[in-house]
C-alpha cells in the first residue's frame, strides 16, 4: 500500500521490505540497516570503542552501534524521548534536548571523556512545509556536529542525517572543515521519495 500526501513529498510504505527484515530480526527500527551499511562500509566502529548516537528513539542504531562496540565499549543514545532498556551493560541513555544549552554540560555527566563516533539521526518533526522542514532538519545537524566537535577525540567519526536543500553545500563544508575525509551517503533502507542524506566524516582534525 502506497499513502501519499506525506510531509517533504515523501511516500509512506507501512510494510516495505526492510520493515518486515527488521521485525524478524528484532530490531526496534527499520533504520538500524542505515547506519549499519554506513558503519560497515567505511569502518567507523570497531570493538571497544566510545560511540554517541543523537535522537536514538526507539533504540534501532543503538542496537547496531552497541553490538559493533561490544561489552568492552559504551555506546550512548539520547533523544527527547525515553529509549526502553536494551539490557546490554555498555548501553547508556538519556532523555535530553540537543538543542538545550547546557546540552554538553548533561552529556558529560553521561559520559565525561572523548569520543570515538558521534552519530546523528536526529529529525524535526516534519510540518509539511519544505523550507522550513529543511532549515529544522540543518539545525539539527549542526548541533551534532558542534557536538562532535567538542567531544570527539582527534580522528574520531562523525556522521549526521539531514533532507536535502537549500544550506546543504554549506554544511557539507562546515563538516569538511572539522574532518578529513566527507562523504555523502544514501543508504539502501532510506525510503524511495525521501530527501534524507547522511553526511560521513572521518578523521575529525585536532581543535
Ligand atoms: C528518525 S528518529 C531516530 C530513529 C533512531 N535512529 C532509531 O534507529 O531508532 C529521530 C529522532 O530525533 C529525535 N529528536 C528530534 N529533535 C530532538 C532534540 N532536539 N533532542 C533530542 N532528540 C531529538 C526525535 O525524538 C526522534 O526520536
Amino acid at each position: 500500500m502506497l499513502v501519499t500526501g506525506q510531509p517533504m513529498g515523501k511516500p509512506y510504505r507501512p510494510k516495505d521490505h526492510y520493515f518486515r527484515k527488521a521485525k524478524q530480526a528484532g530490531l526496534r527500527a527499520r533504520s538500524a540497516f542505515k547506519i549499519e551499511e554506513i558503519a560497515r562500509r567505511f569502518a567507523l566502529v570497531k570493538r571497544g570503542d566510545r560511540v554517541l548516537d543523537l535522537g536514538a528513539a526507539p533504540g534501532g542504531f543503538l542496537q547496531v552501534l552497541s553490538e559493533m562496540v561490544g561489552p568492552e565499549g559504551l555506546a550512548i543514545g539520547v533523544d527527547l524521548a525515553p529509549i526502553q532498556p536494551l539490557g546490554k551493560r555498555q548501553v547508556r541513555t538519556a532523555v535530553l534536548d540537543v538543542l538545550a544549552a547546557d546540552f554538553l554540560g548533561q552529556l558529560s555527566k553521561l559520559h565525561p571523556g572523548e569520543l570515538d563516533a558521534v552519530v546523528s539521526d536526529l529529525a524535526p518533526k516534519t510540518t509539511g512545509i519544505r523550507s522550513t522542514d529543511e532549515a529544522r532538519s540543518l539545525e539539527l545537524a549542526r548541533r551534532a556536529l558542534t557536538v562532535a566537535r567538542a567531544k570527539g577525540r582527534p580522528g574520531s567519526s562523525f556522521v549526521a542525517k539531514l533532507f536535502m536543500g537549500g544550506d546543504f553545500e554549506d554544511f557539507r563544508e562546515e563538516v569538511r572543515g572539522a574532518f578529513e575525509e566527507v562523504k555523502v551517503v544514501r543508504p539502501r533502507a532510506t525510503r524511495g521519495g525521501s530527501f534524507e542524506v547522511y553526511v560521513v566524516g572521518r578523521g575529525l582534525r585536532r581543535r
